[in-house]
């Protein structure tokens, strides 16, 4: 059993509304798992189904073997899953240290402790505690992004394209963030346009094509694969 399953899973924005046809997915504890794909492929409607902003219309989603289609987000960060959305997913006009105490509320006691461990992990944001959040630069901001998230002390971190629109320098300092928190044991679910990148940090990655599961294995193969090379990964 892993860590999250997710079967069969129909959600969408309505009722009627298909947009994922039936996806399967699956993190096992510890993992970086890939999610890669073209635009409107429902990406970022698994996340937030597994994140409990969309309750699924059919399906499963299981966290640890329990059911959690359809409850709270609220409750389900509580049960260990921290979701960082792709944008606005920082208060602006607050500062980084604030920002983490909101990415807290929901164990303020073991707010200060937290706060020190997210100084540690990303010396930036210590730094620049007392500056407002919309004077960071991008990549500050998706850490801090990550850190809020990661005040739950989360089982599992789904990120949505934390890569988006910064350099690549930017973006490869991300990656490498990413991959300390997966060292930390902490399992990952990653959507991510820059395919190349996420497959060389994931261990296993899914390619999703208009709500349903294209391709899934481990990373490696994947990038290695010629057909997806061409189709996915720019040749
Ligand atoms: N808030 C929304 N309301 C209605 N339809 C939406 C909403 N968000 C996304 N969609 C639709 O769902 C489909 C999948 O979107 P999304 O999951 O955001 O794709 P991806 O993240 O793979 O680019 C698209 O057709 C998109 O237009
Ligand atoms: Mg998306």
């Amino acid at each position: 059993m892993g860590l999250l399953n997710v079967e069969g899973l129909v959600a969408g924005y309505s009722a009627a509304d298909e947009v994922l046809k039936g996806v399967d997915f699956a993190v096992e504890p510890g993992e970086v798992v890939g999610v890669i794909g073209p635009n409107g492929a429902g990406k970022s409607t698994l996340l937030k189904s597994i994140a409990g902003l969309l309750k699924p219309g059919r399906g499963e989603i299981r966290l640890n073997g329990e059911a959690i289609g359809g409850r709270a987000p609220r409750d389900i960060s509580r049960m260990g899953v921290a979701y960082v959305p792709q944008e606005q997913n920082i208060f602006p006009t607050m500062s980084v240290r604030e920002n983490l105490e909101m990415g807290g509320y929901v164990d303020p006691g073991g707010s200060e402790r937290k706060i020190g461990l997210a100084f540690e992990r990303f010396p930036v944001l210590a730094e620049k505690r007392r500056h407002a959040a919309r004077t960071l630069s991008g990549g500050e901001r998706q850490m801090l992004a990550m850190a809020m998230g990661l005040m739950v002390e989360p089982k599992l971190l789904l990120l949505d394209e934390p890569s988006a629109g910064l350099s690549p320098l930017a973006a490869e300092r991300l990656f490498l963030s990413i991959a300390a928190v997966k060292k930390d044991g902490i399992a990952i679910a990653m959507v991510e346009q820059n395919a190349n990148e996420a497959l060389s940090i994931a261990d296993r990655a899914y390619i999703l094509v208009d709500g349903r599961n294209h391709r899934s294995g481990p990373a490696a193969a994947l990038a290695a694969d010629p057909d997806i090379r061409r189709i996915f990964l720019g040749g």
